[in-house]
């Protein structure tokens, strides 16, 4: 993608570009390859996988808001084994970048998920959803509580030979206290932010528009926020930061760098053009040739 050296450096993890897609909206990656060379990218970031299918929640399990979208999967996926066995040989066979976000509900599971994906070759990362309940401890969610977040972070570490990523719930009472708990924990990264809840209703049936009653709000309505957790956890933590939320161009991708973070991903805008992470990249890559620069001089450079 043009003349620009364009690669950044996360943790130990070398990308040839700052540009990855977030977990969820872009399948296991395979669903993409017709459309473009997926391998160009600087990453992907699977589907969250557990340890067991699952089916998800029942729909309609996803809306258009102003500005983004609800969504409200209920982290439906093919399950760790299914994955190992059907998708990650097509991956890697193509050379794709492949950080495997996985998800559960007590430490141990976390431990077995990444157990069992250590035994694989092709896989550049682990990334730790932990806005999931810890039906150990009341069901708060892990990655609400620093306690449990550097939990799960130092008992995934100790079985796995990748770098692993946290990442980061906006709904996190002090995520400045979670990001620094997982950092102390191992972690080689955080990629901010996951979703913020949302409900959305419609006026003539007086119902959610979410059969799950509430979701996810993702998509442009998220990059302010997204910007600003961002920026402030660059300023608290010494590990990279892989920003995401509601970025569409790659302006956008510009406005997280400055902020802060050293890689970004693309979720919402693949949904409605197949190729959004593409043009991120390409429109990076342009807005670093004409002004001379590189990806890397703009990491944390925002101004005043
Ligand atoms: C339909 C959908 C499914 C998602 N599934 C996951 C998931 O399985 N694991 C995860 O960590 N994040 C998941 N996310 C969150 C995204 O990876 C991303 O953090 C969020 O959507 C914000 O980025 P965006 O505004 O660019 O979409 C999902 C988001 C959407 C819209």
């Amino acid at each position: 993608m043009g003349s620009v050296d364009l690669s950044v450096q996360v943790g130990s993890l070398t990308l040839a570009n700052p540009v990855l897609t977030a977990s969820g909206t872009f399948g296991y990656g395979i669903e993409f390859c017709d459309y473009f060379n997926v391998a160009d990218l600087g990453g992907i970031s699977t589907k969250g996988l557990s340890l067991e299918p699952r089916d998800g929640n029942p729909p309609p399990r996803i809306c258009e808001t102003s500005a983004g979208m609800l969504n409200a999967i209920g982290l439906a996926n093919v399950g760790v084994e299914a994955f190992c066995r059907d998708k990650l040989p097509q991956l890697r066979e193509r050379g794709i970048t492949v950080v495997v976000n996985v998800f559960a509900t007590s430490v141990e599971d976390f431990e077995k998920l990444a157990t069992r994906l250590d035994r694989e070759t092709g896989i550049a990362a682990l990334e730790l959803n932990v806005s999931c309940p810890n039906v150990d401890h009341g069901g708060i969610e892990f990655g609400r509580d620093p306690a449990a977040a550097a939990r799960v972070t130092a008992a995934v570490v100790a079985v796995t030979k990748l770098p692993v990523w946290v990442k980061m719930s906006p709904e996190a009472p002090d995520l400045r206290a979670v990001a620094r708990a997982c950092q102390n924990a191992g972690a080689q990264a955080l990629s901010a932010i996951n979703t913020v809840r949302g409900l959305a209703i419609d006026a003539d049936t007086w119902r959610p528009r979410l059969a799950n009653r509430t979701g996810g709000l993702s998509g442009p309505a998220l990059k302010p926020i997204a910007l600003r957790i961002v920026w402030e956890l660059s300023h608290y933590v010494d590990i990279p930061i892989v920003g995401i939320g509601g970025i569409a161009s790659g302006r956008d991708a510009v406005e997280f760098l400055l902020a802060g973070a050293t890689a970004v991903q693309v979720g919402t805008a693949s949904f409605a053009d197949p190729l959004a992470a593409k043009h991120v990249c390409d429109e990076l890559s342009a807005y670093c040739a004409e002004r001379g620069i590189t990806p890397r001089d703009l990491v944390g450079q925002l101004k005043g």
